[in-house]
């Protein structure tokens, strides 16, 4: 065979990817302008497995055109594994964009991998009973215990080969669409998520391999539970929470195969790695909930809310020249803990859509003035002169700070765990009350 041949072949085998891979049975629902398709993904040791994923259509219903597709955004579901209602709210942000004709679902593509799990036998892939534990799952779609697909864990089935971990399908997804052969106008590609899917992003940029892809990656993170934390240090006490630093909050007893060499280097390592990436922060200020199920969450702030802030300030976000990054944003949307209004708020639309779309460098400032708390402003609007909310945001522990009652406590989470140590937490809610 001719090499001209040979390339022909490879080239026609690369487009396919998202198209070849095994069609697996499923319940998943139908949505409009996208089609359910299978992404082949390829084991270390070279096994064909699917990864089920809903995928958008063009203007006129059909598969895009790939020459024309200069954006792609990966959104990854939240804990109900729900990539259908992701993808009908992604398309709606998308067609609210106002202004620009040019970006449309001809101009970006969307993809909403799967991630099931033991809960989606007979939903989201074939199961049949009685057969020897384990070997139940028939096809080779790939499946993930539990949530661990959020962490980049291993899957679980098919049990013939179970070292895929959903960050290496999220690495085939970014390459596939990096492949200047299939996307010649590839300009962008998002990886995005919220709630437990937030979780997957921050995880996934902290310790996700380097791909030196040749569009770049921006991470757009919008109401995560919890947050991967770089040191074994923590705002609020840990005493009852011996597993406060084990992975997914923290870096410790971390068992998956993905990232281990990585993890070797330890949390500075991490760290350099996740301030090396574009991350867009996404945060509802209405949303003050919490949905954890550990006490890890729980060292870093009461609720969403204080753990966002918490977060940032203890590793800030930066953006030191927002034409050749790494440059963060932080923006407020005035929203609950909701993906579709996120999504659809002018700053979902901006980081989602628009940011750099034709490969101009453009980037929007951060959304929502007034700021929020020093340092949560690393691109910042200059028309933005309001000062600072609340220089320290003043929550934390379920905590409002109302000043401290010792001298020796020198900073508010010092303050607020010295409360919470000395039994103050039902004074602390009245107060809140207030
Ligand atoms: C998929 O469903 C079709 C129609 O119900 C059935 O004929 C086929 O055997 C199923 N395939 C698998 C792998 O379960
Ligand atoms: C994987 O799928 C490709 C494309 O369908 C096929 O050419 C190849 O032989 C398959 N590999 C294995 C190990 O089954
Ligand atoms: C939609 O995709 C089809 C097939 O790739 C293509 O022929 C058609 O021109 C596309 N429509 C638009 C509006 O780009
Ligand atoms: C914008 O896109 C172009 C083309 O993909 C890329 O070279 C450039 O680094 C991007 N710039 C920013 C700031 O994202
Ligand atoms: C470490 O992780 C393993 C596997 O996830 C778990 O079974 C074990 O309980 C963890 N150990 C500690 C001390 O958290
Ligand atoms: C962890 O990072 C925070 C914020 O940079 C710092 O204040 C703290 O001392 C660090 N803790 C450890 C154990 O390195
Ligand atoms: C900056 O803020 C002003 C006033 O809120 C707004 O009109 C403008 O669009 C913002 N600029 C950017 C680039 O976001």
């Amino acid at each position: 065979m001719s090499l001209f041949f040979r390339l022909l072949l490879l080239t026609g085998l690369v487009s396919a990817q998202n198209y070849v891979g095994t069609q697996i049975n499923n319940s998943l629902p139908f949505v409009p302008g996208s089609e359910i398709t299978y992404f082949n993904v390829i084991s270390s040791s070279g096994l064909n497995l699917t990864l089920t994923n809903y995928m958008s259509l063009n203007s006129s219903g059909k598969r895009f055109d790939p020459t024309k597709i200069q954006r792609a955004v990966i959104i990854i579901h939240g804990l109900q594994r729900d990539p259908g209602t992701y993808m009908a709210n992604i398309l709606s942000a998308l067609s609210q964009v106002p202004n620009r004709p040019d970006v449309s679902v001809d101009s970006v593509a969307i993809m909403a991998p799967y991630f099931p799990n033991g809960d989606d036998k007979n939903y989201g892939y074939p199961w049949t009973d009685g057969l020897a534990p384990g070997k139940g799952s028939t096809t080779n779609a790939l499946v993930w215990q539990g949530s661990q697909w959020a962490g980049g864990a291993n899957n679980q089935y098919p049990s013939y080969s179970v070292h895929t971990s959903s960050y290496d399908a999220l690495d085939q997804a970014v390459k596939w669409f990096d492949n200047t052969a299939v996307f010649p106008n590839m300009h962008q590609i998002v990886i995005a998520g919220h709630s437990l899917g937030a979780q997957t992003t921050n995880r996934y940029a902290a310790i996700g391999s380097v791909l030196n892809t040749k569009s770049p990656v921006n991470y757009w993170i919008a109401n995560p539970n919890s947050w991967l934390w770089f040191n074994s240090s923590r705002p609020l006490d840990t005493s009852s929470c011996p597993t406060y630093d084990d992975y997914r909050e923290g870096l410790s007893n971390f068992t998956n195969t993905y990232g281990a060499t990585l993890l070797k280097g330890g949390g500075s390592a991490v760290l350099a790695r996740w301030n090396s990436r574009n991350i867009n922060f996404a945060r509802g200020t209405q949303d003050t909930g919490d949905d954890s199920t550990t006490c890890a969450p729980e060292t870093t702030g009461s609720n969403r809310n204080e753990r966002f802030f918490n977060f940032i300030r203890w590793f800030p976000p930066s953006c030191p020249n927002p034409t050749s990054g790494p440059c963060d944003t932080v923006d407020y949307v005035n929203v609950g803990h909701d993906a579709g209004a996120m999504m659809a708020s002018p700053a979902g639309q901006a980081r989602l859509f628009l940011d750099n779309f034709s490969g101009d460098k453009s980037k929007a400032t951060d959304f929502g003035c007034p700021r929020l708390q020093t340092g949560d402003d690393p691109y910042p609007n200059s028309t933005c002169t309001q000062p600072v909310a609340h220089p320290d945001q003043g929550t934390y522990s379920g905590l409002t700070y109302q000043g401290c009652y010792s001298n020796s406590a020198a900073t508010l989470d010092l303050c607020a765990s010295s409360c919470v140590k000395a039994g103050y937490s039902i004074a602390g809610a009245e107060y809140g009350n207030e």
